[in-house]
């Protein structure tokens, strides 16, 4: 099943082949983190705007590396949600034209559950059911993951998504959007046990807070003046308390569920340091890890083209009077 996925929820115009749900034929990300980065965040109109200019492109790019045919295709599977709406309805509404126009069949694909399924893109057999913890722009959730088409939301922020907090704290210092991958790499400059010490924020049961911890770094900042002379000891605390927290809560979860297959995903499990301390935890605790590939941690069109692939194997259906979605509302559960 040869299925061409496309993906613009956010500020990434992404098309990819992939065969059986596996092989990636092509996986082509057009960024526009140029455009955004002056504004110091994403304008929506702006992202919109740039998807329409590169959506063909970009498609038919991913076409040619894969050296396929539109004829070839079996199924087009496109972003329905959660993400910025105007952004959305480019992906979404081009990927259906595109769809009947050659009499293809068309699925709208759920983003977090694309994230959810980036792991299963290294080619590896991982036993269901499994922890996920997605961390992302939009979004910090644990989910219990028994199906693709079966899955909780256990816990999520109350506030700031994680990769949200990195952005701002990296802009309340004066640095460039996206800001995870700038407080990841300035961390590494950080002398050893010099770290800035954050108190880690614990809400209750599996949900997450990031919000206290972003202004505790803004407090630190007016109380210090010389705060410049150890930027990489600052963003380096802030890392290392966002990182505990995260992986307290999901240790905590695949501990409580007594799972031992756990995954992270999500642009924020490009984070070396959320890497390095989960896999030492995991060997410790004799945990399975699965971490996405680094390309595929941001957003990418070959987790959606790989999810649809798994999701309507048996039959791949076009609703033609499907709409987009901002947000996505799952059913929590209750009493854990
Ligand atoms: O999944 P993603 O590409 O888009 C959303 O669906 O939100 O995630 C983007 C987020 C941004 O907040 C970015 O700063 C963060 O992922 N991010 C990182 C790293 N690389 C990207 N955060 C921490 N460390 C990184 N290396
Ligand atoms: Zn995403």
């Amino acid at each position: 099943m040869i299925v061409l996925g496309i993906e613009t929820s956010c500020d990434e115009t992404a098309a990819a082949v992939v065969k059986d749900g596996r092989q990636i034929l092509s996986n082509v990300v057009s960024t526009q983190i140029d455009i955004h980065k002056k504004y110091g965040g994403i304008v929506p109109e702006l992202a919109a705007r740039n998807h329409i200019e590169n959506i063909s492109l970009v498609t038919k790019e991913a076409l040619n590396e894969a050296k396929v045919d539109i004829s070839d295709i079996d199924l087009i599977a496109a972003t329905q949600g959660p993400g910025l709406v105007g952004s959305l309805l480019i992906g979404f509404s081009f990927a259906k034209a595109l769809a009947f126009s050659n009499q293809i069949p068309f699925v709208g694909t759920n983003h977090l559950l694309g994230h959810i399924y980036s792991i299963f893109l290294n080619d590896e057999n991982i036993d269901m059911p499994f922890i996920s913890l997605l961390v992302s722009g939009g979004h910090t959730s644990l989910f219990y993951v028994s199906s693709f088409d079966k899955y909780e939301l256990i816990g999520q922020t109350m506030d700031d998504a994680a990769g949200e907090a990195f952005d701002k704290v990296a802009k309340m210092l004066g640095f460039g959007y996206p800001g995870g991958i700038i407080i990841d790499e300035l961390s590494k400059k950080s002398k050893e046990g010099k770290e800035v010490f954050f108190t880690r924020p614990y809400p209750k049961s599996f949900d997450f807070s990031f919000s206290g911890l972003k202004t505790s770094v803004l407090r630190y900042i007016e109380q210090n003046r010389d705060y410049k002379n150890h930027i990489p000891e600052i963003v380096s605390g802030f890392q290392n308390a966002v990182v505990d927290v995260l992986l307290n809560k999901l240790f905590k979860l695949a501990e409580t569920k007594n799972i031992k297959n756990i995954s992270i995903v999500g642009g924020v499990s490009a984070n070396s340091k959320l890497r390095e301390k989960a896999k030492k935890i995991s060997k410790e605790k004799g945990f399975n890890l699965y971490l996405p590939q680094k390309s595929l941690c941001g957003d990418n069109a070959a987790m959606i083209g790989g999810v649809a692939s798994v999701l309507h194997k048996n039959e791949p259906f076009a609703l033609n009077n499907e709409d987009v979605f901002s947000r996505f509302k799952f059913k929590k559960t209750p009493n854990l």
